[in-house]
């Protein structure tokens, strides 16, 4: 097959939907990959780490006129519709629920849109959201202890303490992906560290793996009125898939929190479990209620897209290997997980979800496979 990355234009977005060792094992596959010009700038690759490993640098006309499968990280944008050929697949993040006009230009286009955060695993699992929820709870405690410091606003606190002074307390809402990885870094660094869910397994996953060294807590009201009074930084990891994050700190409760704490909400991008918080941009990333620094940055991966490409593009590789390698049609017959990230094929939508979004019932992908 031949497989065209594209550079990314969608505003801000700095990665990339191959790396060179991507390119290195679908060439290994008897592939041919077409790289657009720049396209590893914004995650510190250069072209030549490409074409070492036999892909051919292009322009972005060429890309997507060759390209019987198109790699993206983000969803194409206005500039991108008419860049579309009728059959040509495109593998990608692409959220259609929430942009209408975008499943209407993919039907018009006639491509066959595979979308990353709907492949789903027979468990109900998401691998390729897993990896930037791993990224944004990692990061989550990285910028609460920058924003900690007197000079970013905080209350002026060293997470790890020192001899003779304790540790900053690291509450965490939510023991999923996001969750653990908040907590695991908060340990590294040290931190007194609590987790909180609703879900006992999850708790007994963490209590396991950090062999009690975090407490773990269930989330109900009363148990987070009394973590969030000890509180220096907050994660907010919280989801109920399909639907509006639960808002579990009232704006009374955030009142209640100490003078130049910080709360970074990771789930803001699902309207966020803490009343006060709202979408920021990494541009402009904080701001101050009740004393108390809000960190709501929607897109926190953008922050180190170097890091973030490799980690979704590890993931991506097996799903780009299968649907080049057996063809699209055998690809979603075979695996139930690429067959769930169908949403738009040829003309139709495919995806239960996004059909119920746009108000609209589905194909069923039996009826559009030959
Ligand atoms: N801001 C960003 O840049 C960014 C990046 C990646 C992910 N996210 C978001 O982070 C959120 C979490 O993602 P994830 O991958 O960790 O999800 P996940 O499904 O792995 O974990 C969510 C956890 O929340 C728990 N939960 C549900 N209701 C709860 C409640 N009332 N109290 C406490 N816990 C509760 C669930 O039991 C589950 O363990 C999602 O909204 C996701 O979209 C944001």
């Amino acid at each position: 097959m031949i497989i065209g990355v594209p550079r990314e234009v969608k505003p801000g977005e700095q990665r990339v939907a191959r790396t060179p060792a991507g390119v290195r094992a679908l060439v290994e596959a008897g592939h041919r990959v077409i790289v657009e010009r720049d396209a590893g700038a914004g995650s510190s690759i250069r072209d030549e780490e490409y074409t070492r490993e036999q892909a051919t640098a292009a322009s972005v006309a060429e890309v997507w006129a060759q390209a019987d499968l198109i790699l993206k990280v983000k969803e194409p944008i206005a500039e991108e519709y008419p860049r579309m050929r009728p059959g040509q697949i495109l593998f990608t993040y692409l959220h259609l629920a929430a942009v209408p006009e975008l499943a209407r230009a993919l039907q018009a286009a006639d491509v066959i849109a595979i979308a990353y955060e709907t492949v789903q695993r027979p468990d109900g699992s998401l691998p390729l959201l897993a990896p930037m929820s791993e990224v944004a709870g990692r990061l989550a405690v990285q910028e609460g202890a920058f924003y900690l410091a007197k000079a970013h606003g905080g209350r002026g606190i060293l997470l790890a303490g020192v001899p003779g002074v304790p540790p900053g307390n690291v509450a965490v809402l939510g023991a999923g992906t996001v969750g653990v990885n908040a907590a695991r870094i908060a340990l590294g660094l040290g931190a007194d560290v609590s987790i909180l869910d609703i879900n006992l397994d999850r708790l007994r996953a963490v209590d396991d793996l950090f062999h009690g060294r975090v407490i773990t807590l269930m989330s109900n009201s009363f148990n987070v009125d009394q973590v969030l009074r000890r509180t220096d930084l907050l994660v907010g990891a919280v989801l109920v898939a399909g639907a509006r994050a639960p808002v579990l700190v009232t704006k009374e409760m955030v009142a209640t929190m100490k003078e130049g704490s910080v709360i970074v909400d990771v789930a803001v991008d699902q309207g966020g479990s803490i009343e006060t918080i709202h979408p920021t941009t990494l541009l402009d990333p904080i701001y101050v209620v009740s004393g108390v620094v809000h960190y709501g940055v929607a897109n926190m991966p953008a922050l180190v897209p170097r890091t973030s490409t490799f980690a979704l593009t590890n993931a991506t590789l097996p799903y780009v290997l299968e649907l080049a390698g057996r063809g699209v049609q055998a690809a979603v017959r075979r695996n139930p997980a690429l067959a769930r990230g169908a949403n738009v094929w040829r003309g139709r939508i495919v995806h239960p979800a996004v059909a119920h979004a746009l108000g609209e019932r589905a194909t069923a992908l039996e009826a559009v496979l030959e």
